[in-house]
């Protein structure tokens, strides 16, 4: 079905199902992504509940948030994995679920040094396929430092409405920050830019036409507020930003096939091609190598600054097909001149309008292990 046949059947369907179905599934239409995530944990501070819900905020692919922690004690905890919430097919090497770790750490740190807490910790996995990540240690020094948590709970992705204007060399400067080595900005009608647009478009063709990672894909959607509430984790109509009767239609009648079918896969690529047109350029990040160290490293330094761009009206993406694909990877670095390895592609442009988060999280019960 395309978009126009499921918006016209969208509609006979609300005129069809009248009276209590019809309202039962209007209910769709509410937001539930944040419910109850300061739930007690029984026998923690409330202090720690904070910074491990904050923790909980940060970015992941599919959503999946691959963390885990382990409390040793109140005050001594291990950040781990669970490999049920890794993504084999399109990252068989956590690539991506340790970025999404090491942005979990960065909040971390911000929050509990927003609390007057010192954080020691120490990278301990050797191989990206280690339960057993980063071991923390918190000291209370003080009076809580002036880090602003709300830069934590207000951040998101955003897909859509990226707009072409130029970024001003104040704010590229600003993402940059000092990154200089493992951050590479290309603006857009620059030879680069084309290459990783075009690049993109065909990353995304190649794995949407591959079953596994629609499969895996289809693992990782939740259509339903039910679905949403029962896992915390995944996407979304809302993160996707599918609008009005067609996220009615999608929440109340798209299942786990529908990912699967040729017309969701068309539209896909139809959007995908849509947002690269959008936007002021490409980030692309990198490191020396692709350690547990430096993915950690890098995690952290995406969220540093992702953290910072929201008061600047700047707007992240990532888009990471093109480093998904282990060939079209490979070529990256000498098409670009860049050295290092390439790590996380990130769409970034000015948006007008900042709409808050959407996307679920797990509570806090179902991360401690
Ligand atoms: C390592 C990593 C890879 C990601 N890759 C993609 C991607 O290829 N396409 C996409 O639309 N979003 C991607 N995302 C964004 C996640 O889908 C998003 O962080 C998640 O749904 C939670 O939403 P939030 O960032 O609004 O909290 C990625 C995020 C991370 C951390």
């Amino acid at each position: 079905m395309n978009r126009r046949q499921f918006i016209q059947c969208g509609i006979v369907t609300i005129v069809a199902t009248g009276g209590f179905p019809m309202f039962s599934s209007l209910s769709q239409l509410e937001t539930v992504a944040r419910e109850n995530l300061h739930d007690n944990v029984a026998g923690l501070e409330a202090d720690y509940i904070d910074i491990l819900y904050l923790a909980s905020l940060a970015p992941s692919g599919h959503n999946a948030q691959p963390w885990t922690v382990k409390l040793m004690n109140d005050h001594h905890w291990m950040i781990g994995t669970d490999s049920n919430r890794w993504l084999p097919v399109i990252d068989p090497e956590n690539r991506e679920a340790l970025i999404s770790i090491g942005a979990f750490l960065e909040n971390l740190v911000v929050a509990a040094n927003s609390k007057g807490y010192h954080v020691e910790y120490q990278i301990i996995a050797k191989n990206s396929k280690d339960k057993d990540i980063v071991e923390i240690n918190l000291y209370k020094v003080g009076l809580p430092d002036t880090s602003d948590v709300k830069n934590i709970e207000l951040r998101r992705t955003l897909r859509n409405n990226l707009l072409t204007d130029d970024l001003s060399r104040e704010d590229i400067a600003f993402m940059i920050g000092k990154n200089k080595d493992d951050f590479h900005y290309f603006p857009r009608n620059t030879k680069e830019e084309q290459y990783l647009s075009e690049g993109t478009i065909l990353a995304n063709k190649l794995q949407t036409y591959q079953d596994s990672a629609q499969e895996e894909l289809a693992k990782w959607v939740r259509w339903s507020n039910k679905d949403i509430r029962q896992f915390g984790n995944g996407l979304t109509t809302e993160t996707m930003e599918i609008e009005g009767v067609a996220r009615w239609y999608v929440k109340n009648f798209y299942s786990k096939q529908s990912v699967l079918e040729q017309s969701f896969r068309e539209a896909t690529i139809k959007k995908i091609t849509e947002q690269v047109t959008n936007g002021s350029g490409w980030l692309l990040l990198t490191s020396m190598d692709s350690s547990v160290l430096e993915l950690i490293d890098i995690g952290r330094k995406l969220q540093r600054m992702w953290l910072g761009i929201r008061e600047r009206q700047i707007a992240i993406h990532p888009m990471n097909q093109l480093i998904e694909d282990v060939a079209m990877r490979g070529k990256l670095s000498s098409a670009l001149g860049i050295a290092g390895d390439s790590q996380l592609l990130l769409r970034v442009g000015y948006i007008k309008n900042y709409p808050n988060p959407v996307s679920p999280r797990m509570s806090l019960q179902t991360i401690i292990v």
